[in-house]
């Protein structure tokens, strides 16, 4: 089948690939770029292990075509924090332990950083709701649930050090 050219970025990092028109955005970033923390779960858009960050806004990288995406910004687990600086939503699922076998973890923690990025003080109702699809085998959901309370707090306590630092 005809390959054809798209241009995106990934992880900050301007990127352009010759894709296959059946090749969805997870494989993309898989197997072309080498970016395996999107997992392949269901490959039908129900389990969130894939999700990865659209222009910011979570997604499911296993039903969207990767030539769907051109122009488009991808931001994938590596790309959220580095290991020298990590996200907060990352530090605070490492403070809280919140894996067991760790699959569901890079989308449970992409869809948390898109739900705190657009509602930094999401009460317990509405992550538990934005997090209900995706899945985790392993039952960590309530330290799941303490890590996204954490990851809050923390980001709270950047915005406010960044206000006060900037303060006259
Ligand atoms: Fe994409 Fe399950 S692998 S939602």
């Amino acid at each position: 089948m005809t390959s054809h050219l798209v241009s995106l970025s990934v992880n900050r990092v301007a990127r352009t690939l010759a894709v296959s028109p059946q090749v969805s955005l997870l494989t993309l970033l898989r197997n072309d770029l080498g970016l395996n923390s999107p997992k392949y779960g269901c490959g039908l858009g129900e389990c969130g292990a894939c999700t990865v960050l659209v222009d910011g806004v979570a997604a499911r990288s296993c039903v969207i075509p990767a030539c769907g995406v051109a122009g488009r910004a991808i931001t994938t687990l590596e790309g959220l924090g580095s290991p020298g600086a990590l996200h907060p939503v990352q530090q605070a699922f490492i403070d809280e332990q919140a894996a067991q076998c760790g699959y569901c973890l890079s989308g449970m923690i992409m869809m948390t950083a898109a739900l705190l990025a657009r509602k930094p003080d999401p009460t317990d109702e509405e992550i538990r709701s934005e997090l209900s699809g995706n899945l985790c085998r392993c039952g960590t959901h309530l330290e799941i649930l303490k890590a996204v309370r954490r990851a809050a707090l923390l980001m709270q306590k950047t915005s406010q050090a960044a206000v006060q630092a900037g303060s006259p």
